[in-house]
């Protein structure tokens, strides 16, 4: 038989790195990230100016096309968006048959590969035209689908908002507008989800944005791309982290608020327990966002007016991590998902809907990926492995086994 080395040997080299800590997939113009210096910049524009002075749709042109828009292509962009966000009356059957219970990120995924049934023409992508106007689509009806997850949740009939007002202030219409009731924008939540929405936008070749780059290569359409890429996204390792630090930071306040205790048992490599929220696997250092994002957190809570007990108890984790060996010594410092929770939570978004939120931001990152990738006619995305099974064995039959 044929022996492991031979086999080996028959493969060529093989560079083996699981989980791809220091493997490049792809040349990438798209975002830039310096993870021991905590820099972040997307299309060479820095991630604190975009935070402070762009909004949402500006740098979600920026990141699918290159250029920040000037005011007749923002313009267009956001009537192409508002023209095709429209969905299929029979997607409101799908919605309708989750149950009320199914977490938000399954249904989202769902529905957003069954958007390619209904819009075949999206699949087969041959031409920039035929991009644009998949990309048009998906940023119309994304946001839309991801708001029926909710209205479904809290069985409240699907609306497609209100086409005078920005994309982002549309989407918090569409969320929580309830009928007969007129919905007033708070300038405040409005101005912090903006913010949120830009810092979660793109983040090079993270889990999600792998997926989606790699399910495209095989030119599957963009929808069924992108259901992959939030698939990815729920998990708690990664998108999911924001979830996770919400739910934790309550269980430690029910659990009497012993910070030091948790510490403890993230430090313990018997206990399965992470300090969620902390470490990322390419910063070393501050997650810029998070900067931006802790002075933001105290902001909206107090132009809220919300006292929030977890906070205080975010605080007392973050304080002791940065002062503790074991934290300090791994480089583990709070990521943008440590912070992010505690602000959605402020602006009364439900904790089950915090990942969605996460996806409705990296919607843009993923796509503009998923656009260079086709663009530069990327070969299919295929790793190899160094197979460790048995060498040949022979067959034997079931009643001799
Ligand atoms: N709490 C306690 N210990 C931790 C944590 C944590 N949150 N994160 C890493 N460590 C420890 C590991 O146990 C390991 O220790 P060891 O060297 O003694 O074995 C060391 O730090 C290195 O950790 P790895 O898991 O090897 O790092 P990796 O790069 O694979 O993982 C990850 C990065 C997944 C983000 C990890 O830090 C983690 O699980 N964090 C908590 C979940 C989280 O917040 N995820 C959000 C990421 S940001 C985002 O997706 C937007």
């Amino acid at each position: 038989g044929i022996d492991i080395k031979t086999l080996r040997a028959s493969a060529g080299v093989i560079t083996l790195d699981p989980g791809y800590k220091n493997t490049g997939s792809c040349e990438s113009a798209i975002t830039y990230l310096d993870g021991e210096k905590g820099i972040l910049r997307y299309r060479g524009y820095a991630i604190e100016d975009l935070a402070e002075k762009a909004n949402f749709l500006e740098v979600a042109y920026l990141l699918i096309f290159g250029e920040l828009p000037n005011k007749e292509q923002l313009d267009k962009f956001h009537s192409d968006i508002k023209a095709n966000s429209e969905v299929d009356e029979d997607v409101k059957k799908i919605v309708d048959s989750f149950p009320r219970t199914a977490h938000p990120m399954g249904v989202l995924s769902s529905l957003t590969s069954a958007l390619t049934a209904f819009n075949p023409s999206c699949v087969d992508i041959n031409s920039e035209e035929d991009m644009y106007n998949a990309i048009v689509k998906i940023m119309g009806k994304f946001p839309v689908l991801a708001a029926w997850t909710l209205r479904r949740r809290n069985s409240k009939p699907y609306d497609y908002g209100n086409a005078s007002l920005g994309y982002v202030e549309n989407m918090l219409y569409m969320m929580f507008k309830k009928p007969n009731e007129e919905y007033k924008l708070n300038p405040v939540v409005v101005d912090a989800l903006d913010k949120l929405l830009i810092l979660h936008a793109d983040h090079e070749q993270n889990c999600s944005t792998s997926t989606v780059r790699i399910v495209g290569s095989s030119h599957a359409g963009l929808f069924a791309s992108l259901s992959a890429g939030v698939s990815a996204l729920w998990g708690p390792l990664h998108g999911g982290a924001n979830q996770a630090v919400i739910e934790m930071l309550e269980g430690i306040k029910e659990d009497g608020g012993d910070t030091a205790k948790y510490m403890e048992k993230a430090k313990d490599k018997n206990d399965s327990f992470r300090l969620m929220g902390f470490g990322h696997r390419v910063y070393k250092n501050f997650d810029p966002r998070a900067k931006i994002i802790k002075k933001s957190a105290d902001e909206v809570l107090g132009d809220l007016g919300v006292e929030d007990p977890v906070l205080s108890i975010a605080k007392g984790l973050e304080k002791q991590a940065l002062e503790d060996d074991y934290f300090v010594k791994r480089k583990l410092y709070p990521n943008v998902d440590f912070y992010s929770g505690i602000i959605y939570r402020a602006l009364g978004i439900p904790t089950e809907m915090f990942t969605v939120m996460f996806a409705l931001g990296r919607l843009p990152g993923w796509i503009a990926q998923w656009r260079e990738m086709r663009l530069k006619k990327e070969p299919i995305g295929r790793p190899r492995q160094i197979y460790v099974g048995e060498n040949l064995r022979p067959f034997v039959e079931v009643s001799k086994r």
